[in-house]
């Protein structure tokens, strides 16, 4: 086996092979699709890179599907949760690990929501914010959107977008509507002159269906799964002044967008609009699980959420997870690393929009910072959707390329790490660039 310095598959996958095939031997089935198509075994985890146990290096812009925020291995984050975990990983006590974190968190957190509960999962801190919202509102219904993605416990799967058959039934009280997607407007609108008919439509669908209970509105800023939707601006406004008409909430689930991954700590502050509740997660433990629910001192005093153990969890501001958010947070703004996503972004952006003219499979390019989808289609003219196999087919010819992405749905997505260096990027975005524009429609 030899190393080597640039990405791409150079070394056949023999020890890779023999170790996949004897983890399957134990492991469930059901695991995440890159996952089980790329058969990747990690030796060795580096800033934007992973080398893998035949020596082959791959630059990784899936990024466990958002963790990356600060590098793998980031050496400030090993060394911190070493010393923590020798010290004091007693609970959720009172911690030094939990004061820096406190202290951390009041530099980012936006205006009135200065208030964190923390859980493990993303699912977790979802249903803790449906349960935050029926505690404020006394009500228990939710609309949220076509194409979202909200974990997969019964209120989060409730709210999220297909992935549900054979799982009824679902809780009652749950509705959705089409998101503001606008390569796919199920009104055939353009977003200029559209008055955002999606958002007319969304009280059209509260009105038919609710029973006068609603409690909150559930929006991803930018839509993940669906291949990193962006919302033409005003529209979280637009849904916060629908909620208000109910007299519901608005909760922005920012578990991707989160802690700089679009340009900004918060993605729901590029539109001038202040939730009531925001979840966070992924990228704010830089790869240590942890995830939170954001609110106002206000909003989060109503019971029952607030009263003793009704919001808490086992795992909740452990010290591990308090001293990752605080290391991970202070990574962010003295590394002014939100702004670096954003302008590298664009950068990323400019380079690969024209694909969607060049490349036979792609319909379009967008992204928000460094939170980038590309819509793989079977007819540029309709847009019909490819199909998983040209999915893979694609995920696959990339990872052979060097370059490891998410996939969601009919897109391809990238989440680099946000201090990924401006060379490595572009090298990305290069072997990117070059594989779909030599992948046939049909990714033979
Ligand atoms: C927006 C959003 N919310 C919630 C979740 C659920 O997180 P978890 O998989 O940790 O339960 C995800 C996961 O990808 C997500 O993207």
């Amino acid at each position: 086996m030899s190393e080597n310095p640039e990405p791409g598959r150079r070394n056949p996958r023999d020890r890779a092979s023999e170790h996949w095939q004897a983890e399957q031997e134990v492991l469930g089935p059901g695991l995440q699709a890159v996952m089980l198509w790329s058969e990747l075994c990690v030796e060795e985890a580096s800033g934007a890179v992973l080398t893998d146990m035949d020596g082959n290096r791959i630059l990784d812009l899936q990024g466990a599907g958002g963790v990356n925020s600060i590098g793998h291995a980031n050496p400030r984050l090993v060394d911190a949760l070493t010393t923590e975990i020798t010290t004091a990983p007693a609970g959720a006590f009172g911690s030094r690990a939990r004061r820096d974190m406190t202290n951390s968190l009041r530099r980012v957190l936006p205006g009135d929501l200065d208030r964190i509960q923390l859980y493990s999962g993303g699912a977790e801190a979802v249903e803790a914010a449906l349960r935050l919202a029926k505690s404020v509102t006394g009500k228990h219904e939710f609309l949220s959107f076509w194409g979202g993605f909200h974990g997969k416990t019964a209120g989060s799967l409730a709210l999220t977008a297909g992935a549900r058959a054979k799982l009824g039934p679902l809780p009652p009280g749950y509705f959705s509507a089409p998101y503001a997607n606008c390569y796919r407007c199920p009104f055939k609108l353009k977003p200029a002159s559209c008055g955002f008919a999606c958002v007319d439509h969304a009280r059209s669908v509260i009105k038919e269906n609710s029973t006068g209970s609603l409690a909150a509105i559930v929006v991803e800023p930018v839509q993940g799964r669906s291949g990193n939707v962006v919302p033409p601006p005003g529209y979280l406004s637009a849904l916060k002044g629908l909620a208000e008409e109910f007299d519901a909430l608005l909760i922005v689930d920012e578990m991707m967008t989160g802690f700089g991954r679009t340009g900004s700590m918060f993605a729901f502050t590029q539109d001038d609009v202040e939730p009531d509740i925001v979840t966070v997660g992924k990228g704010m433990g830089g790869g240590y699980p942890v995830t939170g629910v954001i609110a106002s001192a206000e909003t989060m005093s109503a019971s029952p959420f607030s009263d003793p153990s009704a919001s808490s969890s086992s795992f909740g501001a452990f010290p591990m997870a308090c001293r990752a958010v605080a290391v991970v947070t202070d990574a962010l703004v003295e590394g002014d690393l939100p702004a670096h996503a954003a302008k590298l972004g664009t950068e990323m952006l400019a380079a690969l929009a024209p694909l969607a003219e060049e490349a036979p499979l792609v319909g379009d390019v967008r992204g928000l910072g460094l939170a980038i989808g590309i819509e793989l289609v079977a007819d540029k003219q309709t847009r019909e959707p490819v199909g998983k196999d040209i999915v893979r087919k694609a995920f696959l010819a990339l990872m052979e390329a060097g370059v490891l992405v998410m996939v969601g749905g009919n897109s391809l997505r990238l989440y680099p790490p946000l201090n990924i260096d401006t060379e490595q990027a572009h090298q990305a975005v290069d072997l990117i660039r070059r594989t779909l524009i030599d992948l046939p429609a049909g990714g033979a």
